[in-house]
């Protein structure tokens, strides 16, 4: 059993495969946190700790004994109001102007498989992995509230998630002001914090920041999880890297305002803790109802970043990301953004679908620009009605010429947003947030919707709906383009404005189940100005998302790394896009941009009929490669075999397969230098005894980059068979002969590969492994 409860000393004990998490019912039914770490099979209650401090109030129920005080024991759930002066999880507004909630144990209740949560997205229980709930029911005694403490247990993947659900059983109604998911206790302090800042084009950028006695604070109070925080973070032992030592990760399935908070105590104790953002959160919660906070999804490993990121690489792609989508291969697609921004037509469009057919390219995406009077960013967001005349035919008429080139065919929308300039404003303008009497504040000319209203909730999906049953459509990219500034709904009371950032979620939530179930054949990706909500929220609802504006090979392999962390490859959109890049200025290999397109959903957004006859076969070379790697890419254990911040010069990751038969090596230089150094690459993830045939990409001596599946570069640790040709590897490489080169896994793993010197800036290499000999 994953969740066992010991009678007799009042301990619950849950257990995944390597970890173990241990809660103790203590003194006067408090609910004390015991421990959360690597596998202990026995029990803990001896790790609570007692002592009569200065200034650290106790319990009523104590009397004289001073011993025992809320302000420094560990605890599963800390309430704000009654001597505990550290970061709350839960603070209460009562009926009487007081502000306190006093959290005793009450009854509990062991589940098979995993809870789901209602009108929130949640980890879900599947066939291939072993899942249990806790629910922890305490209570405050002087108001009946009561609050179930949700625990699931996902074995394999070393998972615990947790939710809480807060139900008024008293007579008057409260408020809540601060409702957080999650609380994670530690008895010491050698944390550092890792998280993802960022910014429009350059998202989820890695930062490790000590812990100490200081509040950290990592957070959105822009109504999306936003491109400056991500709602996943890792706090780490400060000796911890890739493959070794401890860390813990906290993904939150949530896609609006969020906050993780993380302090060292008086006596040395870490605090963390995470859950909607309490900036103007005000719930209330009447008689009988009962509020639910999202779900924060945790894990632990003793073996690095790397074992943590593979499982939350696992628990979302397998039991997070739902429908068809998440199992098939999906399509490669072509998206029309960066090829020809407003200044489409269907002839245009259909130029680029016929020659992207031709490389094996299978789905064009239409983007911003097709419906109402939108011919730039000034106008017609809101109006879904498909504008015939610029596009010349009908959407039908569209898709049908899409399709006989042998595409698929998707479409863009921004449902959530209006622009003043629409049909939609103009009937509606109370359909938007806003607050009466105050000019409103613009972002790329657009207002967002009041999601919170069904009426405006309806209007989204009846005009999506039309869309999609007007023409074949099998792909939605769903678009935000803007944080939220003036929080008030019409509809709501003025007492419940407080409500409306955290009703908007639930609202989009709400239409974005009703269309994925009632579509079940669209592949929906989402997208924010890029990655501005790049979170487990949305992926629980679509199963990939455009990782960032940003296309730049060179910057995206700082904004891939760092992804990388807490979300699967399978979910990070990424295109091969034009040289000079749209965002940088900067000229890349066109090699280069497909090696770092591939560890993604790959695609393309460039003219294909602007590239040269060589060009295009290239790009018939990299569909080829992606479609032939697609499993190692989307399901196999991903390894950052090289830090992009550190100094080194390259960037290298590994897609290894579970059962270690073939790996796929991607290798790209930032910059080339005179004199360079060598470099030898240890792998990961391979079989010691085993031998690997390696095949790839290499370098010709006129510095342009070739490929060639059977072309690798010598190395003296390498078996050598028949028909290789020895390569000199202290200069550019020579060679258009073919090689086939076999390695030891141990060797690879242990002494390393001898990477090819790059002739160029911004080269790459990329290897493909394949097991010859178990
Ligand atoms: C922002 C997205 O990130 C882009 O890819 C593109 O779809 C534009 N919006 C269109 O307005």
């Amino acid at each position: 059993m994953a969740v066992t409860f010991n009678e007799e000393d009042k301990l619950f004990i849950l257990h995944t495969n390597h970890t173990t998490y241990q809660i103790k019912i203590g003194p006067f039914q408090t609910l004390l946190h015991l421990y959360y770490g690597k596998k202990v099979d026995c029990n803990l209650d001896y790790l609570m700790q007692t002592m009569d401090r200065s200034h650290c109030g106790n319990p009523n129920e104590a009397g004289t004994d001073r011993t025992f005080s809320m302000d420094t024991q560990l605890q599963e759930y800390s309430t704000f109001g009654m001597g505990d002066y550290r970061i709350s999880c839960l603070e209460v507004l009562n009926k009487d102007g007081s502000c306190a909630a006093d959290l005793r144990y009450k009854s509990h209740n062991i589940k098979i498989s995993k809870y789901q949560l209602e009108h929130l997205p949640s980890v879900y229980a599947g066939d291939s992995v072993t899942t249990q709930t806790l629910i922890i029911t305490c209570i405050d005694s002087v108001t009946n509230l009561e609050v179930d403490l949700y625990y699931g247990v996902v074995e394999e993947y070393d998972v615990i998630t947790r939710a809480v659900k807060i139900r008024n059983m008293g007579m008057k109604p409260i408020e809540l002001i601060k409702a957080f998911s999650t609380c994670l206790e530690f008895p010491s302090t050698h944390f550092d914090l890792i998280h993802f800042y960022g910014k429009h084009a350059m998202e989820r950028e890695f930062e490790r920041t000590p812990v100490g006695h200081a509040k950290l604070s990592v957070e959105s109070m822009r109504g999306l999880s936003s491109h400056q925080h991500n709602p996943f973070v890792i706090l780490a032992d400060q000796a911890a890297t890739e493959t070794s030592g401890e860390c813990y990760g906290v993904s939150f399935l949530y896609s609006g305002n969020f906050q993780a908070q993380v302090e060292v105590d008086q006596i040395g104790q870490t605090r963390f803790a995470m859950g909607i953002h309490p900036a103007f959160f005000r719930y209330e919660v009447k008689p009988g109802e009962e509020f639910v906070t999202p779900e924060a999804a945790m894990s632990y490993s003793s073996e690095g970043l790397q074992k943590l990121s593979h499982n939350f690489h696992k628990l979302i792609r397998n039991n997070v990301c739902s429908g068809k989508f998440k199992d098939i291969r999906r399509p490669v697609l072509i998206n029309n953004w960066e090829a020809t921004y407003f200044d489409f037509n269907t002839e245009k469009l259909v130029q680029i679908a016929k020659a992207a057919g031709q490389l094996g390219i299978e789905m064009l995406v239409m983007d911003d620009g097709w419906f109402g009077t939108r011919k730039d960013d000034y106008s017609g967001l809101g109006d879904w009605v498909v504008n015939t005349k610029k596009l010349g035919t009908t959407l039908k008429e569209l898709t049908d010429q899409v399709n006989a080139a042998g595409l698929k065919f998707g479409i863009w929308f921004e449902p959530e947003m209006v622009n003043e300039d629409s049909d939609l404003y103009r009937k509606h303008p109370d359909w938007c947030l806003q607050i009466p009497g105050r000019p409103v504040t613009r972002c790329r000319y657009q207002l967002v919707l009041d999601l919170t209203r069904g009426d405006v909730r309806n209007y989204i999906y009846d005009s999506i709906s039309a869309i999609l049953t007007s023409a074949r459509v099998e792909y939605i990219k769903w678009d935000f383009n803007r944080s939220i500034a003036e929080v008030w709904s019409a509809l709501k009371e003025k007492t419940h404005q407080g409500q409306v950032f955290h009703d908007y979620i639930l609202g989009l939530y709400e239409i974005l189940d009703r269309l994925t179930t009632d579509f079940p054949e669209v592949l929906f990706e989402g997208c924010s100005s890029g990655g501005g909500r790049f979170d487990t929220g949305m992926l629980s609802f679509m199963p990939q998302i455009w990782c960032s504006d940003n296309t730049d090979a060179i910057d995206r392999l700082k904004i891939q790394y760092g992804t990388s962390f807490g979300y699967p490859i399978s979910a990070v959109g990424s295109h091969v896009s034009a040289v000079p890049n749209h965002q940088t200025g900067r000229t890349t290999p066109l090699s280069t941009r497909g090696v770092v397109a591939m560890a993604g959903t790959f695609g393309y957004e460039l003219d294909i009929n602007r590239l040269t006859e060589a060009e295009k076969e290239e790009i018939k070379e990299q569909v080829k490669i992606y479609k032939r790697n697609y499993d190692l890419i989307n399901t196999g254990d991903y390894y950052r075999l090289t830090n992009p911040y550190e100094t080194i010069g390259y960037t290298a990751w590994q897609f290894v397969s579970s059962d270690k038969t073939r790996s796929l090596l991607s290798v790209v230089y930032h910059q080339s230098h005179g004199n360079p150094d060598f470099h030898t690459l240890l792998l990961r993830g391979l079989k010691e005894g085993s031998i690997y045939r390696v095949t790839g990409t290499v370098q010709n001596n006129n510095g342009t980059v070739q490929n060639d599946n059977e072309t690798v570069q010598n190395n003296k640790g390498a078996v050598q068979n028949d028909n290789e040709t020895a390569q000199n590897n202290k200069e550019p490489i020579q060679n258009d002969k073919t090689a086939i080169q076999e390695y030891n896994g141990a060797a690879l793993m242990n002494a390393g590969f001898v990477l090819p010197t790059p002739w160029g800036d911004y080269q790459s290499f990329q290897y493909e492994l394949t097991m010859c000999l178990e």
